[in-house]
């Protein structure tokens, strides 16, 4: 069964087309990861499954319901990318007033908030108002608040934003634990090391278009990257290596590349020579999802 289903979904704001084209579907029980820049459009998608932004053309469905009806909307639990909480509100009363928006009754409230709270380590500040929270502790309490109906299908736009390595750690398990639980999670990121642990499959969005998508091993090339750190990096060695390869991240003194062929790790050390550079290291890796986003967006965006 499918959990989301996009057909040739458009999503036009009065300047800015958001959404061109998509088609794409999640499977029910999947961790699949939503990849893109700044402004690619995951939001907007996000937003159009839950009703909240009407799409311009197209057809999308979740569990193969029409957008926007109770019935869908109670199946799914929401983190916003920007929780607006009020801040007068105790951290237990936020999550009492969620359970009652989706309708849980009062015992089973108590339980489900008693136990988030647990998880998430939010027990002794159940009684301090939200506007006292720090970052971290309200994107807790916003994964609780998700979490609070049971719901089938999570969306979570950007959930470890704000979390420190603790935090993170704690969400990719509750994730984790709910994938087991049979749920489907959507998640909207650009923490590729996140997505990368987590997710099933992965699609990446560039500019309101699906450039990729599958599973990492079907997105990798492959070719593995090869990593040049030199003592310093300089243009004259970054044309070099553009020119042997299909494309390059540069951090401080390491290049990663893409190579273009066979003959690219033979060219690579008459480069360097060229380029007056003093070779470090050099090393090859398993293509990370940090590279594959890179490639691709690049590769679409023809540079
Ligand atoms: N309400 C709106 N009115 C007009 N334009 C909008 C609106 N919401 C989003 N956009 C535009 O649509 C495009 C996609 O935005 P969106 O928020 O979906 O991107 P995103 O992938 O979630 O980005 P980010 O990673 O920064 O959260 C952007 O160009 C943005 O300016
Ligand atoms: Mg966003």
């Amino acid at each position: 069964m499918k959990a989301i289903s996009a057909t040739g979904l458009f999503k036009d704001y009065s300047k800015v087309r958001a959404l061109s084209g998509i088609n794409f579907h999640v499977e029910k029980g999947e961790i699949f990861g939503f990849l893109g820049p700044n402004g690619a459009g995951k939001t907007t998608f996000v937003k159009i499954l839950l009703g909240l932004v009407f799409p311009t053309a197209g057809d999308v469905s979740v569990f193969n319901l029409p957008i926007g009806g109770r019935n869908v909307r109670k199946r799914i639990g929401y983190l916003p990318e920007n929780m607006r909480l009020h801040g007068f509100l105790k951290g237990y009363e936020f999550l009492d007033l969620a359970g009652k928006l989706y309708g849980l009754p009062k015992l089973e409230r108590k339980t489900e908030i008693d136990k988030y709270l647990e998880i998430f380590g939010l027990t002794a500040d159940a009684g301090r108002p939200l506007r006292e929270y720090s970052k971290g502790m309200l994107q807790r309490i916003g994964i609780a608040q998700a979490l609070i109906h049971n719901p089938e299908l999570l969306l979570l736009d950007e959930p470890t934003s704000g979390l420190d390595p603790i935090g993170t750690k704690e969400v990719r398990d509750i994730i984790l634990k709910e994938k087991k639980k049979g749920k489907t999670i959507f998640i909207n990121s650009h923490l590729l090391s996140e997505i990368e642990r987590t997710c099933d499959r992965v699609a990446i969005l560039n500019k309101g278009k699906l450039i990729k998508i599958g599973t990492l091993d079907e997105l990798s090339d492959s070719a593995p990257t090869i990593m040049v750190e030199v003592e310093e990096g300089s243009e004259k060695l970054l044309k070099g290596l553009k020119k042997v390869s299909k494309s390059v991240r540069v951090e401080n003194n390491k290049y990663y590349l893409t190579p273009k062929d066979d003959n690219t790790r033979g060219a690579i050390p008459e480069v360097i020579v060229k380029a007056n550079a003093r070779l470090v290291t050099m090393s090859e890796d398993k293509e990370s999802l940090e590279d594959i986003f890179y490639r691709v967006v690049k590769e679409e965006e023809g540079s």
